[in-house]
């Protein structure tokens, strides 16, 4: 595969070959998950290999994810959630030195940051392999690569899909991601959002110029039936000017069970997590609910993901 040994910065790195196969490793380290928990059997796929997770961002899916992959890969973790206060981010260290620093120490990095690019700072100064676990506004590349696994794995395949992406586009990283991979597979692409949070321009532009069909609209219930995928996003409070411009958007979308009755019966249900009000936890009993499936998804992802970087074979 092209991105081993590599950072993981951006969902650019990947062509549909690189996936299908990729999706093949993930099915293995789905097997390793298993036989931990009921053989009580240890990978050992990464023993003496440590990994830093640093985060200046708030998380809770993705660095206790990425922590849990790399122990049950039988390596270690050292941590700080809270960089941009606890760090000497707050003595003016540069990413490019804190790359530099921390590679002295572990072997793979992954961070999170509000800065768009951010990651590619760090990965400049870093001797290691720097993940991307989310760069403000920018990409979600690992979150995107579950989505698609789960897509994958749920419809037995993702080429002439018909995905629909719901809530901030605007802002959302997992969506943008999302459509770097899709757009691999000739899917056709339906985007609902308020007109103030649709999905940037450059992104719509370049899923066409792939081939792709796209429809963009603001009224979910007219087209939720002609979905096999149902993305759900939240309206990303944190990247609004204020809590004014946030409260014209809050709440725009509700996912209920009468909204899922318009819906396809082989349709999924994915949404990155955390949700605020925007899948009513009334369709978290209905089967085409996949996302907390994804989150279990996203543990065998990031195991592969780690071993691809090292070279690891599986
Ligand atoms: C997403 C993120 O951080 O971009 N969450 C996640 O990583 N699972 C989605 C979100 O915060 O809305």
């Amino acid at each position: 595969m092209k991105f081993k040994h590599q950072h993981i910065l951006s969902t650019k790195q990947f062509d549909k070959n690189d996936l299908l196969a990729f999706f093949e490793v993930v099915k293995k380290m789905e097997k390793v998950v298993e036989e931990a928990v009921k053989e009580g059997k240890q990978s050992k796929l990464c023993e003496g290999k440590i990994l830093a997770t640093l985060f200046y961002e708030p998380s809770t899916r993705t660095r206790f994810s990425f922590e849990t992959a790399m122990l049950r890969l039988g390596g270690r973790v050292i941590s700080n959630f809270d960089m941009l206060k606890t760090s000497s981010a707050t003595k003016m260290e540069t990413l490019y030195d804190t790359g530099k620093v921390i590679s002295q120490m572990a072997n793979v990095i992954v961070m999170r940051h509000p800065e768009v690019g951010s990651t590619e700072k760090m990965a400049k100064g870093s001797n290691v392999p720097v993940i991307n676990a989310g760069d403000g506004s920018g990409e979600h590349p690992t979150q995107a690569l579950l989505d698609l696994y789960t897509i994958w794995k749920s419809h037995g395949r993702i080429d002439g899909l018909t995905i629909g992406m719901i809530g901030d586009l605007k802002n959302g990283r997992v969506p943008h991601s999302q459509c770097s991979l899709l757009k691999h597979f000739g899917c056709k692409f339906i985007f609902v959002s308020p007109v103030g949070l649709k999905m940037p321009s450059e992104i719509t532009a370049e899923l066409r110029a792939c081939g792709c069909e796209v429809v963009e609209t603001e009224d979910l219930a007219e087209v939720i039936h002609d979905m096999d995928v149902i993305c759900m996003t939240r309206i990303q409070k944190e990247r609004f000017a204020n809590d004014e411009e946030y409260g014209k958007y809050a709440g725009s979308y509700v996912l209920d069970c009468e909204m899922m009755n318009l819906a396809k019966k082989d349709s999924i249900v994915l949404h990155p997590l955390p949700r605020v009000d925007e899948i009513s936890s009334e369709v978290d009993d209905d089967p085409r609910a996949k996302y907390f499936e994804q989150v279990k998804n996203g543990v065998a992802v990031r195991m592969a993901l780690i071993c691809e970087v090292f070279g690891i074979k599986v």
